[in-house]
């Protein structure tokens, strides 16, 4: 019986693992990075996918930019609101008063050793967390990172994933502070796209989940096909997967990873010490294949399966 923390930036992708979320877990609140979009709009839609799903889960802002340096977002993929451009009516709800990063370490508090920690966008609100209060892993059992790509082929530059591109020095500072989590990354994602047709037929259920999905996801669907990809690429979504149902990982390495901060083409890039030459204990446990058929299960029954 799960309780998940999750930490996002809605986010089309992160929309399906919230709905994943929502249909097979307990969700004790969200925190809401930047990354995407601008976090008004990321807060907006937090706010309104849990109103789709009949949620109260409070809802709380955190950082509008990166630690460090501006970063660019990811409108072109996830349209202008982060959800499409569809349009759709504003959630009535509104969001707490208190700080992602300051919700993040009160509830390791009040659940100590209950709660997964799954962080779906730029690591930033972790990072504040981590700073503030350096023993809070020792409360939170479990966090799971979408994030990175493990042998350099990015998705926002040559070498970096976007959620570690946005913001290089809030990664640098979890990988360096948490000592142990897992990590799933771009490449998977590419690995365990979902057949195109299988999604449509998924999108096309009487179900108000696969109706609202299917509407804000046509662009991002779309790219996948345009990018010439094998299917729809939804790497929250498998994200998601890994934190509801450990056992799906089918393969998996242990690894030292950290962030490459600076370098004229490889900032934001993920360092894999896959020879473990560093002599660095490693701090993630990379999540390299799941079982497909489990995976698209739980997405389908978000969708209303
Ligand atoms: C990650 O970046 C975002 O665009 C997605 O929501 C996902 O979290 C993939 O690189
Ligand atoms: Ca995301």
């Amino acid at each position: 019986n799960t309780t998940l923390l999750i930490d996002t930036d809605p986010g089309v992708d992160d929309a399906l693992a919230l709905l994943m979320a929502y249909r097979h877990a307990k969700v004790a609140a969200l925190t809401i990075a930047a990354g995407n979009v601008g976090l008004t709009n990321t807060v907006a839609n937090a706010l309104k996918l849990t109103e789709l799903v009949g949620a109260d889960t409070p809802v709380h802002a955190g950082c509008p930019v990166p630690l460090v340096l501006p970063a660019a977002d990811a409108a072109f993929v996830h349209g202008r609101d982060g959800f499409g451009d569809t349009g759709y009516l504003p959630a009535t709800r509104t969001a707490e008063r208190e700080h992602a990063a300051l919700a993040i370490l009160r509830l390791s508090h009040e659940r100590p050793d209950q709660l997964t920690l799954v962080a779906l966008g730029p690591l930033t609100n972790l990072a504040l967390a981590l700073r503030l209060d350096p023993t809070l892993p020792t409360r939170i059992p479990r966090l799971l990172i979408m994030g990175g790509a493990v042998t350099g082929r990015g998705n926002t530059s040559v070498p970096a994933e976007f959620n570690i591109g946005f913001d290089p020095e809030a990664a640098h500072i979890v990988f360096e502070s948490w000592p142990q989590f897992d990590l799933v990354d771009w490449e998977a994602t590419v690995r365990h796209a979902i057949d195109f047709e299988r999604f449509e037929q998924w999108l096309a259920m009487d179900d108000q989940r696969a109706r609202f999905y299917g509407a804000i996801s046509r662009r991002t669907r779309e790219f996948s096909h345009a990018r010439g990809r094998p299917g729809v690429l939804v790497a929250d979504a498998l994200a998601m997967a890994v934190a509801l149902d450990p056992a799906c990982v089918t393969r998996a390495e242990e690894r030292h990873v950290s962030v490459e901060l600076t370098g004229s083409h490889t900032r934001g890039a993920t360092i894999v010490d896959w020879e473990r030459r560093s002599g660095r204990k490693a701090n993630a446990r990379i999540v390299l294949d799941v079982d497909q058929a489990r995976f698209e299960q739980l997405v389908a029954a978000a969708l209303g399966a």
